[in-house]
């Protein structure tokens, strides 16, 4: 599960996907390069889009989480799966628009909207606003629009699931959501009820990220429900409509051993099904925002070897053309990744080197203690379990351009973005 779907090691003993040397795809294309297997993108929307199909009694959809990664051609790919958009930003949402994606299928979540986003969504027709301020209560209600806007409230349920805190969203100490237990979720509920320019579908929650112990779940859904119970009595409210949001675990290295898409479906349709059959509730739609797990395991990145200093009995630095700028997540949440050397994959690990990007920074490592085979300049490394919040959290940091983007499939690679130039950097210059 660490590699995408189609990975091979082909003839020449070089690493493969979607019928395409990574090699060949280093040397066409340069790197640093990030390169998504279209198979495994498809793959997994349909994991979650057949896995509900069959485990939940009512309509389901499932939303990808545009923040992992987004581009036009992927937003296109997912459209064509049959699954909807979840966008964070006006600018997600621009390039939906842009990508021609059916804007009842989109979905925009976030803690501090402004005035132009509301507008957008309201003026796009989205799927559902995803309240989460009072500010954004406000907005709505003096917005001048012909048709009242879809929205739904973001409950936050108080449960906090086993991943890293700075990817923890579900408690009541959040940013994030209306918390439940302080009757603030139902309070504002009632206030939302009240905006004649908002036609309130249901709720949504998403409790985290990462997320390998998928109990978490079905113990946010309880409290979901009962809030929904409370909103049918105190408020006559039916939702016709539950988002559970997204956070799937994936594997980062060979060692982790995540749930499936299957077993996340799967173990939330029966807990809202039952859930609300307990409750005499009726069946809303449910929906599903996974974003890591559908980008996650489809991106492999490939950085070329450069400069490597040994300092005996110390350390050897290995770097590479990329890192920080193109992966803050080794940094920002301690991630770890394992690397594989494109030309010889399964060659016996020798070495232990660290992986060093060429950021003038020293907290600029993508993986400390590496186990390769030996390694020289001009080697081109793969790190897979790259495609989501790698480039999606991409920066210019010390004026380096961002990486490429190809997708590939049946033996054909397609530029999906271009590098940047360094003229590019200087486009924004006024
Ligand atoms: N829905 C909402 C409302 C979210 O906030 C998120 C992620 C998702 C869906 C998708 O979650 P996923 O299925 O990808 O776990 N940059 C961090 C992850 C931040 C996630 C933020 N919200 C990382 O690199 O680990």
């Amino acid at each position: 599960m660490l590699f995408p779907d189609t990975y091979a090691v082909n003839r020449a003993g070089h690493m493969e996907i979607g019928g395409r040397d990574l090699l060949e795809l280093a040397a066409e294309f340069g790197t640093p390069l990030y390169v998504y297997d279209e198979a495994t993108l498809r793959g997994r929307i349909r994991e979650f889009r057949d896995g509900l199909r069959a485990a939940y009694p009512g309509e389901s959809l499932v939303l990808y989480a545009g923040k992992a990664f987004l581009s036009i051609r992927i937003a296109r790919l997912v459209a064509e799966e049959g699954a909807g958009l979840d966008v964070v930003s006006g600018g997600e949402l621009h390039l939906a628009e842009r990508a021609g994606f059916p804007m009842e299928r989109v979905s925009f979540p976030g803690n501090n909207k402004s005035a132009e986003e509301v507008g957008l969504a309201a003026r796009l027709g989205i799927g559902a606003l995803v309240v989460d301020s009072e500010l954004e209560i406000d907005l709505l209600a003096r917005l001048a629009v012909d048709h009242p806007v879809r929205a739904t409230l973001r409950v936050s349920p108080g449960i906090k699931p086993d991943t890293h805190s700075y990817i923890s969203t579900g408690q009541l100490d959040s940013k994030f959501g209306f918390p439940v237990e302080t009757g603030q979720a139902l309070a504002t509920l009632e206030r939302l009820l009240g905006v004649a320019n908002a036609d309130v579908q249901g709720v949504h929650a998403h409790i985290g990220s990462q997320i390998f112990d998928l109990s978490s779940y079905p113990a946010a859904i309880e409290r979901i429900l009962d809030f929904l119970v409370q909103a049918r009595h105190r408020l006559g409210f039916t939702a016709r409509e539950l988002s559970v949001g997204g956070g799937v675990g994936i594997a980062y290295t060979r060692a982790d051993d995540p749930p499936r898409p299957a077993d996340f479906v799967r173990i939330v349709a029966a807990a809202v099904a039952e859930g609300c059959a307990a409750r005499g509730l009726p069946l809303p739609r449910l929906l599903v925002e996974p974003g890591r797990a559908i980008a996650g395991p489809a991106g492999v990145a490939l950085y070329t070897v450069g400069a490597i200093k040994e300092i005996p009995g110390v350390r050897t630095y290995v770097a590479v053309d990329g890192g920080m700028g193109d992966n803050i997540r080794p940094k920002l949440y301690g991630a770890v990744y394992e690397a594989f050397k494109a030309a010889a994959p399964d060659a016996e690990p020798d070495t232990t080197v660290t992986i060093a990007g060429r950021y003038c920074e020293s907290t600029d490592i993508l993986i400390r203690d590496a186990r390769l085979p030996r390694v020289e300049t001009g080697d081109v490394l793969a790190i897979p379990a790259s495609g989501a919040y790698c480039l999606a959290m991409a920066s210019n940091y010390n004026y380096n351009v961002r990486p490429a983007v190809v997708m590939v499939g049946g033996g054909e690679a397609r530029l999906i973005r271009r590098r940047e130039t360094y003229d590019d950097l200087l486009l924004t210059e006024v």
